[in-house]
């Protein structure tokens, strides 16, 4: 939630903020802001609305002036998406600059302090009060006057400050809330995200909690708050630009659904070794992993949708109860957990607020927590015991789709790998998932290739006020993910339940021309689906049925996809492909802003 970038070098900042902006629009999208050090003032330009009206309003910031800025991209908390509450913030004078991502807690107290101290507030925002108690505190050295600020403040932040005195530094720090610095020549800079940077350098440093660091042109100093000087070796991203660039596509989303079978392999293939599963990240021993009574995986939104999945497929094959909770729900019910329980924790970002803390709510309770994660050194990734990487690359679509693909595909792995230790799994069993997993991405590829009709159906339902999806089983789970990626991106009101629960209740709300669309992937559940559909169809409903291309009469019972047969456990990693582009098309139909839709934003940094 909400982007942070910052330039110190030789050239004009402004094109860098500008496009480092553009590329972490993804975090918040309500409003943009630069400041710059014109060597007389600091600048401020921004603007309510998507970063384009900023960029317009700066000639893509070739009309500002400076070789040293900050910049940001919001997601509104505190006041509303106005070109006064978007950041950054001065302070009363104009002599010290502010971006923030994350929550000021105690921001009200603070505030009322200074207003009775005479000092006059411009926006409703939780981050003005750094900026006007930096300036309030401050007696001729920024980094004390920093260190002195963060005493006073509660909750979480990733900040980025600069002062009209020093044209020759930008000061960074976080707590929580993620920051990176860039190494460059003669240039350094700051980003919430290596998203930002990857076109300029791939040589970063990461800060952790309560680290600040002081940019310089020729070099970045790292200090704790008791001023220690922090020697930290630099990473090198491996992500590619082009990685986080369209590449001829229209929108994010699609090309992200395109790369799905490179995704799952670049996950899968480093990690099955002469027809094994070898999760060496996993540092539990087979004595240790024996030791466990129950799984309990924690997650939001899709990630969450994935830990459903896994409920299904680790009950079955590995014979433990699992509990797939939301972490926004686990972290204030006192969870019955301890060291009998393993905890999994999935997050693509690997910076959710409400998936970290229950995290440590977990690791508090005595639980070993192994993480999925995709962005390497994330929160959640170094917190975590065992981190198990997917490799799918920068996500920079708010909605998932290769993430949670590589979710799952990490989710087959730890299923394996636990069934062979913990004896559930039979050998031949083992080798034939095994093998199964190994085509699985040559399988997708073939579910893409029928994009053409799901474009059809998607012509044909994108004008519906509300659209079900039901399923049984893992069918459910994944309808839960069908539903929630057709919401969120075409606004159309969509619910996903368990088809045998519809009669509960819900079918009342089927009337003449309902769409309803049907999973009916497993085996032995068909029968009691094509009774399902039966019921809804009486009712009025028009069916759009997800089915296995070994049953080729469900084309009778609904307008159906056929994904290719594969065994059970690998039955959702085909069938969201065709959910996915539905909700794609819908929404391109409509007319949505596909990767930036309303109100959302990716990553979810506040509780
Ligand atoms: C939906 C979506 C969200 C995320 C959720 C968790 O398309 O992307 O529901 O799955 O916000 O985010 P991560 O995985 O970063 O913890």
């Amino acid at each position: 939630m909400c982007g942070i970038v910052g330039y110190i070098g030789c050239e004009q900042a402004g094109p860098f903020l500008l496009d480092g902006l553009e590329r972490l629009e993804y975090r918040g999208y309500d409003s943009a802001g630069v400041c710059l050090n014109t060597g007389s003032e600091l600048f401020v330009k921004k603007a309510k609305g998507k970063l384009k009206v900023l960029k317009d309003l700066t000639e893509n910031g070739k009309t500002l002036h400076g070789t040293v800025g900050i910049g940001h991209t919001r997601w509104a908390t505190h006041g509303e998406p106005s070109d006064v509450n978007a950041h950054p913030h001065l302070s009363e004078s104009g002599r010290f600059a502010v971006v923030h991502n994350g929550i000021i807690e105690n921001y009200q107290q603070l505030k009322d302090y200074l207003t009775s101290k005479g000092i006059a507030f411009r926006s409703e925002t939780d981050t003005e009060v750094i900026a006007q108690l930096i300036e309030y505190y401050y007696k001729g050295d920024l980094v004390d006057t920093v260190i002195k600020v963060l005493e006073k403040l509660e909750g979480s932040y990733a900040l980025g400050v600069i002062s009209k005195d020093n044209p020759d530094e930008i000061i960074a720090v976080r707590k929580e809330s993620p920051l990176i610095i860039g190494l460059g020549e003669n240039e350094n800079y700051l980003a919430s995200d290596v998203t930002a940077i990857l076109s300029r350098t791939k040589t970063i440093l990461r800060l952790e909690n309560n680290e600040i660091a002081i940019l310089g042109r020729d070099g970045v100093k790292i200090i704790t708050t008791d001023k220690d000087e922090v020697h930290k070796d630099t990473e090198t991203v491996e992500w590619d630009v082009s990685a986080a660039e369209k590449g001829g596509y229209e929108h994010f989303m699609f090309k992200e659904i395109m790369e799905q079978p490179t995704a799952i392999a670049e996950t899968i293939s480093p990690r099955i070794r002469n027809g094994r599963v070898v999760l060496d990240e996993i540092k539990l021993s087979d004595e240790e992993l024996k030791q466990f009574t129950k799984i309990n995986i924690l997650a939001c939104g899709s990630a969450y949708h994935v830990g459903v999945v896994a409920k299904y497929i680790f009950e079955k094959m590995l014979r433990i109860p699992v509990e797939a909770d939301l972490a926004s729900e686990f972290r204030y019910r006192d969870p019955i957990i301890n060291d009998k329980t393993l905890t999994i924790v999935i997050s693509q970002s690997g910076e959710t607020a409400d998936t970290k803390e229950a995290m440590k709510e977990a690791q508090r309770r005595g639980s070993h927590v192994i993480s999925i994660v995709n962005v390497v050194g994330s929160a959640i990734a170094c917190e975590s015991d065992d981190v198990i990487y997917t490799w799918a690359g920068p996500e920079i679509a708010v909605a998932t789709t290769k993430a949670y693909s590589t979710q799952l595909a990490v989710i087959y792995l730890m299923a394996l790998y636990f069934g062979e230790k913990l004896g559930t799994v039979v050998p031949e069993e083992y080798t034939a998932l095994v093998n199964e997993l190994e085509m699985l991405p040559a399988k997708i590829e073939k579910v893409l290739e029928n994009k053409a009709k799901i474009q059809y159906l998607a012509s044909k339902y994108f004008n519906s006020r509300d659209i079900f999806f039901i399923g049984r089983n893992i069918d459910y789970a994944l309808s839960l993910e069908g539903s929630l990626k057709l919401k969120e991106i075409s606004y159309i009101h969509s619910e996903a339940y368990a088809a045998g629960e519809l009669k509960h209740g819900t079918i009342s709300l089927i009337e003449k021309g309902t769409p309803v669309i049907a999973l009916v992937t497993h085996e032995e559940l068909i029968g009691k689906m094509v009774s399902n559909i039966e019921e809804v169809k009486t009712r009025g409903a028009q069916v759009m049925c997800i089915a296995c291309d070994d049953h080729p009469e469900m084309e009778q019972v609904g307008q159906t996809i056929f994904i290719p047969k594969v065994c059970d456990m690998l039955l959702p990693s085909l069938a969201v492909i065709p959910l996915q582009l539905f909700a794609y098309y819908v929404a391109s139909l409509k007319g949505c802003d596909i990767d930036k839709p309303r109100n959302l934003a990716k990553s979810v940094t506040v509780e």
